[in-house]
């Protein structure tokens, strides 16, 4: 897979990949991530990527044309699946979407800032608008940041036991179900039995209850959807 983002202020994104699981991925060769400057897009001396918006009001608007550059410039070198914007008025991220993206051999993720993208950009070059919940960030780079990471985990080979990023929380609309290591009890607080007994039919079964009653109990309305 490969991953180009658009930023005004890519310098954020700079540690998301070069450390713990996605710095492996990339090292592996699994996906490749390529980050753009907007303002190396842009034509005249003052690097301008922003003006005020027609018809008055606060806040500046991010101009169509160096983002066109941009993207029309990476589009010519090869068909890109997504060109997905972080905004916080988009689709709320879930699981499902992180595994439809994961799927895909090309994507594009433009992060939004100031008062947004002149709608242009929005009608004609956007697939997919995202945003990672109902919460203004000051700029689309840590939603992109967060975008990738759920998204690159999901890739075969990216996790080193494949099936733990199946049995995630939301995988199967459920919350996962509590975890326990050494040592077995630990200032009189025990780990449940079961999970000590050897039988696994057992455990998975007392795995499967208590997902299905944390979710109950903390998220229901995940119960409730189809
Ligand atoms: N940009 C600013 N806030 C955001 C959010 N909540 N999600 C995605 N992009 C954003």
């Amino acid at each position: 897979m490969r991953i180009d983002i658009i930023s005004v202020v890519p310098d954020i994104l700079t540690s998301p990949f070069d450390v713990s699981i996605l710095k492996r991925a990339i090292e592996k060769g699994l996906v490749e991530i390529h980050i753009h400057n907007l303002r190396d897009y842009v034509t005249d001396n003052y690097k301008q990527i922003d003006d005020y918006q027609f018809g008055g009001g606060a806040g500046m608007v991010m101009m169509i044309e160096p983002i066109d550059k941009c993207i029309s410039g990476l589009k010519t070198e090869r068909n890109y699946d997504e060109i997905i914007y972080m905004t916080p008025d988009g689709k709320t991220l879930n699981q499902k979407t992180a595994n439809t993206l994961s799927l895909k051999e090309n994507i594009i993720i433009l992060c939004g800032h100031y008062k947004g993208v002149d709608q242009r950009v929005r009608d004609h070059f956007i697939t997919r608008e995202i945003s990672i919940g109902d919460y203004v960030l000051s700029g689309g780079e840590l939603a992109a940041a967060v975008l990738c990471d759920t998204v690159i985990r999901l890739i075969p080979g990216v996790l080193g036991n494949e099936t733990s990023a199946l049995t995630d929380s939301f995988q199967d609309d459920l919350l996962a179900p509590p975890v326990y290591t050494r040592p077995a009890e630990y200032k009189g607080w025990k780990v449940p039995e079961i999970l000590t007994s050897g039988n696994f039919p057992k455990i998975e079964a007392w795995r499967e209850e208590q997902s299905y009653q944390r979710t109950k109990e903390l998220r229901p309305d995940l119960l409730d959807e189809d």
